[in-house]
């Protein structure tokens, strides 16, 4: 609201815009942190290595879950807490948050998806507040995130905007 605040009526949002949304960035990460699109990412060992005293023998099929670093209070303390701070104090390990993957398969649509985010969440709070049709609605894994009614809700459009 505070960008929204500053530009005109009918002013489209630029890249400086963007770049300001450091606030609502982390709520999304802190959001991607509790419920990442996809668990995690598989891969195939091209070699035998040994880690954390086991064993992977070359061939065998690897899945890296997103929550065995997620939900550790290792990395991330209090990891139920929904808490968007956490990005705000820039404390991250490397490799301990990752919604997007990592090293050379890191996903490469990783800021067109933060660039269609934050504007998708600027105009949708800028216009509108909203209500769930269905307060539950449970959420399943098919592989990917999603909401089983895909997530019905009531707009109500701000009378200024
Ligand atoms: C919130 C949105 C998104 C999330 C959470 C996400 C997450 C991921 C994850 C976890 C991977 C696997 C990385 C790995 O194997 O280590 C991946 C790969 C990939 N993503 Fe995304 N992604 C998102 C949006 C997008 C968008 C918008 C595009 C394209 C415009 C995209 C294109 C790709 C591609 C091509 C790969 C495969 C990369 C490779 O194997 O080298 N993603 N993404």
């Amino acid at each position: 609201m505070k960008i929204a605040n500053c530009r005109g009526q009918e002013e489209a949002l630029n890249l400086e815009d963007i770049k300001k949304m450091s606030y609502s960035w982390n709520v999304v990460s802190e959001v991607l942190r509790l419920q990442p699109t996809i668990a995690g990412p598989f891969r195939e060992a091209i070699t035998d290595f040994s880690f954390d005293g086991f064993l992977i023998p070359k061939g065998w099929k690897l899945h890296r879950a997103v929550h065995g670093t997620h939900k550790n209070a290792k990395y991330f303390p209090e990891p139920d807490k929904f808490d968007p701070s956490r990005f705000h104090e820039n404390k991250i390990v490397p490799y301990s948050y990752v919604p997007f993957g990592g090293g050379a398969h890191i996903c490469p649509g990783r800021e067109y998806a933060r660039l269609q985010i934050l504007v998708f969440i600027h105009y949708l709070v800028k216009r509108f507040r909203w209500e769930k049709v269905i307060p539950d609605e449970e959420m399943i894994r098919d592989p990917i995130l999603r909401p089983t009614k895909r997530l019905p809700i009531h707009l109500y459009r701000h009378e200024s905007c």
